[in-house]
Protein backbone atom coordinates (compact mmCIF):
# COMPACT_ATOMS: atom_id res chain seq x y z
CA UNK A 1 0.00 0.00 0.00
CA UNK A 2 0.91 3.10 -0.95
CA UNK A 3 0.92 5.96 2.55
CA UNK A 4 1.39 9.63 1.59
CA UNK A 5 2.99 12.51 3.35
CA UNK A 6 1.84 15.25 5.19
CA UNK A 7 3.12 18.64 5.49
CA UNK A 8 2.40 21.93 3.46
CA UNK A 9 5.21 22.06 1.05
CA UNK A 10 4.37 22.96 -2.76
CA UNK A 11 5.66 18.86 -3.77
CA UNK A 12 4.08 15.67 -2.18
CA UNK A 13 5.55 12.41 -1.63
CA UNK A 14 4.53 8.83 -0.47
CA UNK A 15 6.12 5.79 0.47
CA UNK A 16 6.27 1.78 0.56
CA UNK A 17 7.39 -0.78 2.60
CA UNK A 18 8.22 -4.60 1.88
CA UNK A 19 10.08 -6.91 4.18
CA UNK A 20 11.60 -10.23 4.06
CA UNK A 21 13.49 -12.04 6.92
CA UNK A 22 16.91 -9.85 6.14
CA UNK A 23 15.20 -7.20 5.35
CA UNK A 24 12.95 -3.53 5.58
CA UNK A 25 12.58 -2.16 2.10
CA UNK A 26 11.86 1.27 1.57
CA UNK A 27 10.94 3.07 -1.62
CA UNK A 28 10.02 6.68 -1.46
CA UNK A 29 8.38 8.61 -4.13
CA UNK A 30 8.69 12.53 -4.16
CA UNK A 31 7.28 14.64 -6.42
CA UNK A 32 9.18 17.44 -7.08
CA UNK A 33 9.93 18.81 -10.45
CA UNK A 34 13.21 20.83 -9.60
CA UNK A 35 16.26 19.70 -8.36
CA UNK A 36 18.15 21.30 -5.85
CA UNK A 37 21.28 20.20 -4.05
CA UNK A 38 19.70 20.38 -0.68
CA UNK A 39 16.65 18.07 -1.92
CA UNK A 40 16.62 15.32 0.55
CA UNK A 41 14.66 11.84 2.20
CA UNK A 42 15.18 11.62 5.95
CA UNK A 43 14.49 7.86 7.19
CA UNK A 44 13.85 7.09 11.15
CA UNK A 45 13.57 3.48 12.04
CA UNK A 46 12.79 2.14 15.42
CA UNK A 47 13.49 -1.62 14.39
CA UNK A 48 11.82 -2.81 17.89
CA UNK A 49 9.22 -0.47 17.84
CA UNK A 50 10.52 0.77 21.41
CA UNK A 51 9.20 4.39 21.26
CA UNK A 52 11.62 5.28 23.57
CA UNK A 53 12.35 9.34 24.20
CA UNK A 54 16.19 9.05 23.24
CA UNK A 55 18.06 6.68 20.89
CA UNK A 56 18.85 2.95 21.68
CA UNK A 57 21.36 0.59 19.34
CA UNK A 58 18.26 -0.61 17.35
CA UNK A 59 17.14 3.80 16.07
CA UNK A 60 18.47 4.22 12.27
CA UNK A 61 18.45 7.87 10.86
CA UNK A 62 19.62 7.53 6.90
CA UNK A 63 19.53 10.57 5.31
CA UNK A 64 19.41 10.13 1.43
CA UNK A 65 20.27 13.28 -0.81
CA UNK A 66 18.36 13.40 -4.11
CA UNK A 67 22.17 13.66 -5.52
CA UNK A 68 22.66 10.61 -4.45
CA UNK A 69 24.98 10.49 -1.69
CA UNK A 70 23.81 9.32 1.66
CA UNK A 71 24.54 9.38 5.56
CA UNK A 72 23.90 6.76 8.31
CA UNK A 73 23.59 3.85 6.04
CA UNK A 74 26.38 1.27 3.55
CA UNK A 75 27.22 2.34 0.65
CA UNK A 76 25.41 -0.28 -1.40
CA UNK A 77 21.96 -0.72 0.79
CA UNK A 78 20.11 2.65 -1.06
CA UNK A 79 19.71 3.70 -4.67
CA UNK A 80 18.30 6.92 -5.87
CA UNK A 81 17.04 7.86 -9.29
CA UNK A 82 14.98 10.54 -11.09
CA UNK A 83 11.84 10.25 -12.26
CA UNK A 84 9.57 12.65 -14.35
CA UNK A 85 7.63 14.00 -11.45
CA UNK A 86 10.56 14.08 -9.02
CA UNK A 87 13.21 11.17 -7.53
CA UNK A 88 12.76 7.95 -6.16
CA UNK A 89 14.28 6.53 -2.84
CA UNK A 90 15.08 2.73 -2.25
CA UNK A 91 17.19 1.20 0.41
CA UNK A 92 16.84 -1.56 2.63
CA UNK A 93 17.72 -1.95 6.32
CA UNK A 94 18.97 -5.38 7.51
CA UNK A 95 16.98 -6.43 10.66
CA UNK A 96 20.35 -7.32 12.32
CA UNK A 97 19.47 -9.71 15.07
CA UNK A 98 15.54 -8.84 14.93
CA UNK A 99 13.86 -12.07 14.16
CA UNK A 100 11.01 -10.13 11.53
CA UNK A 101 8.06 -12.05 11.03
CA UNK A 102 4.66 -11.54 10.08
CA UNK A 103 2.78 -9.76 12.43
CA UNK A 104 6.04 -7.92 14.15
CA UNK A 105 5.72 -3.86 14.54
CA UNK A 106 8.13 -1.37 13.57
CA UNK A 107 8.51 1.71 14.17
CA UNK A 108 8.92 4.26 11.23
CA UNK A 109 9.22 7.70 10.15
CA UNK A 110 10.11 9.24 6.79
CA UNK A 111 10.63 12.96 6.14
CA UNK A 112 11.20 14.64 2.80
CA UNK A 113 12.74 18.19 2.34
CA UNK A 114 12.41 20.45 -0.12
CA UNK A 115 15.98 22.24 -0.77
CA UNK A 116 14.52 24.78 -3.18
CA UNK A 117 12.07 25.78 -0.44
CA UNK A 118 14.50 26.31 2.80
CA UNK A 119 15.67 29.63 1.70
CA UNK A 120 13.56 32.39 1.74
CA UNK A 121 10.28 30.15 3.19
CA UNK A 122 10.91 28.85 6.37
CA UNK A 123 11.16 24.89 6.02
CA UNK A 124 8.47 22.76 6.14
CA UNK A 125 9.50 19.12 5.39
CA UNK A 126 6.71 16.46 4.57
CA UNK A 127 6.46 14.05 6.81
CA UNK A 128 4.86 10.96 7.94
CA UNK A 129 3.87 10.98 11.67
CA UNK A 130 5.83 13.00 13.95
CA UNK A 131 4.55 16.88 13.24
CA UNK A 132 6.70 18.13 15.87
CA UNK A 133 10.06 16.94 13.46
CA UNK A 134 12.10 15.98 16.70
CA UNK A 135 12.83 12.19 15.28
CA UNK A 136 16.35 12.61 15.77
CA UNK A 137 16.09 12.49 19.10
CA UNK A 138 12.60 10.79 20.02
CA UNK A 139 11.42 7.44 18.14
CA UNK A 140 8.05 7.99 20.87
CA UNK A 141 6.22 9.67 17.59
CA UNK A 142 7.23 7.22 15.00
CA UNK A 143 4.33 5.95 12.91
CA UNK A 144 3.79 2.04 13.50
CA UNK A 145 4.11 -0.37 10.85
CA UNK A 146 3.22 -3.60 10.89
CA UNK A 147 4.45 -6.81 9.01
CA UNK A 148 1.81 -8.49 6.72
CA UNK A 149 1.86 -11.82 4.85
CA UNK A 150 2.97 -11.26 1.33
CA UNK A 151 -0.53 -11.68 -0.99
CA UNK A 152 -0.93 -14.77 -3.20
CA UNK A 153 -0.14 -13.85 -6.90
CA UNK A 154 -1.27 -15.02 -9.87
CA UNK A 155 -0.50 -14.72 -13.47
CA UNK A 156 -2.58 -13.59 -16.50
CA UNK A 157 -1.59 -14.75 -20.00
CA UNK A 158 -1.81 -13.95 -23.05
CA UNK A 159 -4.82 -14.42 -25.55
CA UNK A 160 -7.97 -14.24 -26.45
CA UNK A 161 -11.32 -16.68 -25.67
CA UNK A 162 -14.53 -16.65 -26.89
CA UNK A 163 -17.11 -15.90 -23.69
CA UNK A 164 -19.81 -18.81 -23.89
CA UNK A 165 -19.22 -20.79 -21.00
CA UNK A 166 -17.19 -23.52 -22.65
CA UNK A 167 -13.09 -23.85 -21.51
CA UNK A 168 -11.01 -23.52 -24.93
CA UNK A 169 -7.79 -25.35 -25.21
CA UNK A 170 -6.34 -21.75 -24.68
CA UNK A 171 -7.20 -21.70 -21.17
CA UNK A 172 -4.78 -24.84 -20.36
CA UNK A 173 -2.15 -22.24 -21.08
CA UNK A 174 -2.95 -20.00 -18.18
CA UNK A 175 -1.74 -21.31 -14.89
CA UNK A 176 -4.95 -22.11 -12.08
CA UNK A 177 -4.82 -20.77 -8.35
CA UNK A 178 -7.83 -21.87 -5.89
CA UNK A 179 -10.56 -19.67 -4.28
CA UNK A 180 -10.45 -21.76 -0.57
CA UNK A 181 -12.89 -21.70 2.23
CA UNK A 182 -12.38 -19.69 4.73
CA UNK A 183 -12.58 -21.99 8.17
CA UNK A 184 -15.31 -23.77 7.17
CA UNK A 185 -15.54 -27.64 6.55
CA UNK A 186 -17.94 -27.73 3.87
CA UNK A 187 -19.07 -24.87 1.22
CA UNK A 188 -18.81 -24.00 -2.15
CA UNK A 189 -14.59 -23.02 -3.61
CA UNK A 190 -13.25 -22.62 -6.58
CA UNK A 191 -10.50 -23.13 -9.64
CA UNK A 192 -9.42 -19.63 -11.71
CA UNK A 193 -7.83 -18.77 -14.32
CA UNK A 194 -6.88 -15.63 -15.77
CA UNK A 195 -6.10 -13.85 -19.17
CA UNK A 196 -5.56 -11.22 -20.58
CA UNK A 197 -5.59 -9.33 -24.32
CA UNK A 198 -5.34 -5.35 -25.09
CA UNK A 199 -7.56 -3.64 -22.18
CA UNK A 200 -9.39 -7.05 -21.55
CA UNK A 201 -9.27 -9.42 -18.75
CA UNK A 202 -10.61 -12.37 -19.15
CA UNK A 203 -11.47 -14.94 -16.33
CA UNK A 204 -12.37 -18.31 -15.79
CA UNK A 205 -13.62 -19.70 -12.44
CA UNK A 206 -15.16 -23.17 -12.09
CA UNK A 207 -17.01 -23.64 -8.93
CA UNK A 208 -17.71 -26.63 -6.99
CA UNK A 209 -21.13 -25.92 -5.24
CA UNK A 210 -23.39 -28.79 -5.77
CA UNK A 211 -26.78 -26.92 -4.67
CA UNK A 212 -27.51 -24.05 -6.19
CA UNK A 213 -29.55 -21.45 -4.85
CA UNK A 214 -30.41 -18.40 -6.51
CA UNK A 215 -33.48 -16.69 -5.04
CA UNK A 216 -32.87 -14.68 -2.09
CA UNK A 217 -33.53 -11.07 -2.43
CA UNK A 218 -29.73 -9.97 -1.79
CA UNK A 219 -27.69 -10.89 -4.37
CA UNK A 220 -24.15 -11.43 -2.63
CA UNK A 221 -27.00 -14.28 -0.84
CA UNK A 222 -27.32 -16.11 -3.92
CA UNK A 223 -24.80 -18.34 -5.49
CA UNK A 224 -22.25 -16.08 -7.23
CA UNK A 225 -18.44 -15.24 -7.72
CA UNK A 226 -17.52 -11.59 -6.96
CA UNK A 227 -14.34 -10.29 -8.96
CA UNK A 228 -12.85 -7.08 -7.54
CA UNK A 229 -10.32 -4.91 -8.75
CA UNK A 230 -7.95 -2.51 -7.80
CA UNK A 231 -6.27 -1.23 -11.35
CA UNK A 232 -3.54 1.32 -9.94
CA UNK A 233 -2.79 -1.16 -7.11
CA UNK A 234 -2.81 1.60 -4.26
CA UNK A 235 -3.98 -1.12 -1.95
CA UNK A 236 -6.29 1.83 -0.46
CA UNK A 237 -8.33 0.57 2.62
CA UNK A 238 -11.21 2.34 1.28
CA UNK A 239 -12.74 2.46 -3.12
CA UNK A 240 -11.23 4.73 -5.27
CA UNK A 241 -12.11 5.78 -9.01
CA UNK A 242 -10.13 2.58 -10.37
CA UNK A 243 -11.64 -0.06 -7.82
CA UNK A 244 -14.12 -2.23 -8.59
CA UNK A 245 -16.93 -5.10 -7.64
CA UNK A 246 -18.05 -7.37 -10.28
CA UNK A 247 -21.01 -10.09 -8.89
CA UNK A 248 -22.11 -12.72 -11.39
CA UNK A 249 -24.91 -15.04 -10.22
CA UNK A 250 -25.15 -19.42 -11.06
CA UNK A 251 -27.85 -17.77 -13.62
CA UNK A 252 -25.51 -15.04 -14.87
CA UNK A 253 -27.19 -12.08 -13.44
CA UNK A 254 -24.70 -9.06 -12.98
CA UNK A 255 -24.55 -6.84 -10.18
CA UNK A 256 -22.07 -4.09 -9.85
CA UNK A 257 -20.46 -1.26 -7.70
CA UNK A 258 -17.08 0.62 -7.36
CA UNK A 259 -16.39 1.79 -11.09
CA UNK A 260 -18.07 -1.47 -12.40
CA UNK A 261 -20.44 -1.69 -14.80
CA UNK A 262 -22.71 -3.77 -17.38
CA UNK A 263 -20.78 -2.17 -20.34
CA UNK A 264 -17.59 -3.38 -18.95
CA UNK A 265 -18.52 -7.18 -18.37
CA UNK A 266 -19.63 -10.35 -20.52
CA UNK A 267 -19.95 -13.13 -18.97
CA UNK A 268 -21.31 -16.70 -19.66
CA UNK A 269 -22.31 -19.27 -17.21
CA UNK A 270 -22.89 -23.11 -17.66
CA UNK A 271 -24.12 -25.41 -15.12
CA UNK A 272 -21.62 -28.23 -14.86
CA UNK A 273 -21.62 -31.65 -13.12
CA UNK A 274 -19.91 -30.31 -9.79
CA UNK A 275 -21.39 -27.07 -10.32
CA UNK A 276 -21.16 -23.90 -12.97
CA UNK A 277 -18.70 -22.08 -14.68
CA UNK A 278 -18.35 -18.83 -15.26
CA UNK A 279 -16.50 -17.27 -18.00
CA UNK A 280 -16.38 -13.25 -17.97
CA UNK A 281 -14.53 -10.74 -19.90
CA UNK A 282 -14.21 -7.15 -18.12
CA UNK A 283 -12.48 -4.00 -19.76
CA UNK A 284 -10.34 -2.59 -17.74
CA UNK A 285 -10.43 1.11 -17.48
CA UNK A 286 -7.70 2.89 -15.82
CA UNK A 287 -5.24 0.62 -16.78
CA UNK A 288 -4.26 -0.74 -20.45
CA UNK A 289 -1.69 -3.23 -19.49
CA UNK A 290 1.87 -4.53 -20.53
CA UNK A 291 3.11 -7.57 -19.75
CA UNK A 292 5.34 -7.34 -16.62
CA UNK A 293 2.39 -5.00 -15.47
CA UNK A 294 0.09 -5.94 -12.42
CA UNK A 295 -3.23 -5.45 -10.56
CA UNK A 296 -5.01 -6.05 -7.60
CA UNK A 297 -7.36 -9.31 -7.52
CA UNK A 298 -9.47 -11.13 -5.86
CA UNK A 299 -12.38 -13.60 -5.91
CA UNK A 300 -15.19 -14.30 -3.59
CA UNK A 301 -17.40 -17.11 -3.85
CA UNK A 302 -20.70 -16.97 -2.49
CA UNK A 303 -22.44 -19.96 -1.44
CA UNK A 304 -25.97 -20.02 0.07
CA UNK A 305 -26.35 -23.59 1.24
CA UNK A 306 -30.16 -23.66 2.33
CA UNK A 307 -31.43 -23.27 5.52
CA UNK A 308 -30.16 -20.04 6.56
CA UNK A 309 -26.27 -21.55 6.15
CA UNK A 310 -24.20 -19.13 3.88
CA UNK A 311 -20.86 -19.88 3.17
CA UNK A 312 -18.03 -17.70 1.67
CA UNK A 313 -14.59 -18.79 -0.33
CA UNK A 314 -11.92 -15.94 -0.69
CA UNK A 315 -8.40 -16.21 -2.86
CA UNK A 316 -6.23 -14.04 -0.96
CA UNK A 317 -8.64 -11.13 1.19
CA UNK A 318 -9.87 -13.02 4.34
CA UNK A 319 -12.01 -10.32 5.37
CA UNK A 320 -15.53 -9.56 4.14
CA UNK A 321 -14.18 -6.32 3.11
CA UNK A 322 -13.38 -6.62 -0.74
CA UNK A 323 -16.06 -4.29 -1.55
CA UNK A 324 -14.86 -1.64 0.37
CA UNK A 325 -11.24 -2.22 1.01
CA UNK A 326 -8.84 -2.94 -1.58
CA UNK A 327 -5.56 -3.57 0.69
CA UNK A 328 -5.85 -7.20 1.08
CA UNK A 329 -6.27 -8.31 -2.51
CA UNK A 330 -4.07 -10.67 -4.12
CA UNK A 331 -1.79 -9.57 -6.77
CA UNK A 332 -2.21 -10.85 -10.81
CA UNK A 333 0.32 -9.99 -12.98
CA UNK A 334 0.36 -9.92 -16.62
CA UNK A 335 2.41 -12.29 -18.77
CA UNK A 336 3.60 -11.98 -22.20
CA UNK A 337 3.29 -14.59 -25.07
CA UNK A 338 7.66 -15.00 -24.95
CA UNK A 339 6.99 -15.76 -21.73
CA UNK A 340 5.08 -18.72 -21.94
CA UNK A 341 6.92 -21.74 -20.23
CA UNK A 342 8.10 -23.74 -22.88
CA UNK A 343 6.30 -27.46 -23.52
CA UNK A 344 3.04 -25.98 -22.57
C1 LIG B 1 -20.10 -8.86 0.78
C2 LIG B 1 -21.34 -8.34 1.45
C3 LIG B 1 -21.52 -6.89 1.08
C4 LIG B 1 -21.62 -6.77 -0.42
C5 LIG B 1 -21.80 -5.36 -0.88
C6 LIG B 1 -20.19 -8.63 -0.68
O1 LIG B 1 -18.94 -8.95 -1.25
O2 LIG B 1 -19.90 -10.23 1.03
O3 LIG B 1 -21.23 -8.47 2.84
O4 LIG B 1 -22.68 -6.35 1.70
O5 LIG B 1 -20.47 -7.30 -1.01
O6 LIG B 1 -21.93 -5.30 -2.26
CA1 LIG C 1 -7.21 1.46 -6.26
Amino acid sequence: MSTTLKGDSSGSASFRTLWDHSNLYILVDVQDAKADVNDRVDIFVDLNNGKTTSYEADDRHVIIKRSGKAEGTEQRSYHVRETKAGYQVELFIPWGGIQAGSGYEVGLDIRVTDGGASGTEPHHPLYWNDRTQSQEQDTSKYGVIQLAPMPKSAQAVQGIVHIDGKKDALWNKAVPFEVKRLNQSEGAEAVARAMWSGEYLYLLIDVTDPNIITDRINPWDQDSVEIFLDENHQRTPYFQYDDAQFRISADNVATFAGSASPGRLVSAVKKTNKGYLVEARIKLHSLTPKAGNVLGLDLQINDNQGGGKQNVAKWNDTTNESWRNTSQYGILTFVGKERYPSGT
